[in-house]
């Protein structure tokens, strides 16, 4: 196994990969979606791709428990480390080679702020070559960006994006953006976790199985994808 991505729900995401728990964006406790404990779920490394709580969600609970080291962009790390968080800051397009593979923080179009009003910087996106090659592509909460394009040519093996419209991208842009990233595998995530945000995934997979190659995955929350 390469690695297995599990949907939490919402945008979280427990990736297990070179021996390592990658824990993303770990919104449980509050997420009426979540499929998973937050004072049990095990995390080595968390990311965090931006500042709004449906994201930061239980960072600093579950960092303080498991001693996981909370990777996200400079301006969140300095908010966490006062808070005793052990932190690694990269920024936009840096990449680094953590035990889990080599990590590189990309483009997103959204806002950053974190729960107290502090600036939260830039928001941000994963991008992740496993161990064995295989690259993950982790889009944040963002809207239809052009230079998803550049993130295609690296060879997205599975892109990670949201759906949810209002907020995020919607099903047509979101679309589109698979067509810029031309990802072998596709999940959609940031949907019906809220009325606001409710979308038919099988519909949305529906249309992408026909007007592009990538394979869609709509999983449950709690539901596990593994490649190989
Ligand atoms: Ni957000
Ligand atoms: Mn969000």
């Amino acid at each position: 196994m390469a690695f297995k991505l599990t949907w939490i729900g919402h945008a979280t995401l427990a990736l297990e990969t070179n021996g390592y728990h990658v824990l993303v964006d770990p919104y449980i406790s509050q997420n009426p979606t979540a499929s998973a404990d937050p004072a049990a779920i095990a995390a080595d490394y968390i990311l965090v791709t931006h500042g709004h709580g449906d994201h930061l969600g239980d960072t600093i609970e579950i960092a303080k428990r498991t001693c996981a080291m909370v990777i996200a962009n400079f301006e969140i790390c300095n908010w966490l480390e006062k808070k005793g968080i052990k932190v690694h800051s990269q920024h936009l397009g840096g990449g680094f080679h953590h035990p889990f593979g080599y990590l590189k923080l990309t483009l997103a179009l959204h806002g950053s702020a974190l729960p107290d009003g502090s600036y939260g910087g830039n928001p941000a996106g994963f991008l992740l070559p496993t161990h064995t090659g295989e690259k993950i592509y982790m889009a944040g909460d963002t809207g239809l960006f052009g230079d998803m394009q550049l993130i295609g040519e690296e060879g997205i093996t599975l892109a990670v994006i949201p759906i949810g419209d209002n907020y995020t991208m919607g099903p047509d842009d979101a679309l589109r953006a698979v067509k810029l990233l031309t990802p072998e595998h596709v999940i959609p995530i940031h949907y019906s976790t809220w009325g606001l945000i409710a979308q038919d995934p099988h519909a949305w997979a529906a249309r992408v199985q026909a007007e592009t190659d990538a394979q869609v995955h709509v999983l449950a929350p709690g539901e596990g994808f593994i490649y190989p």
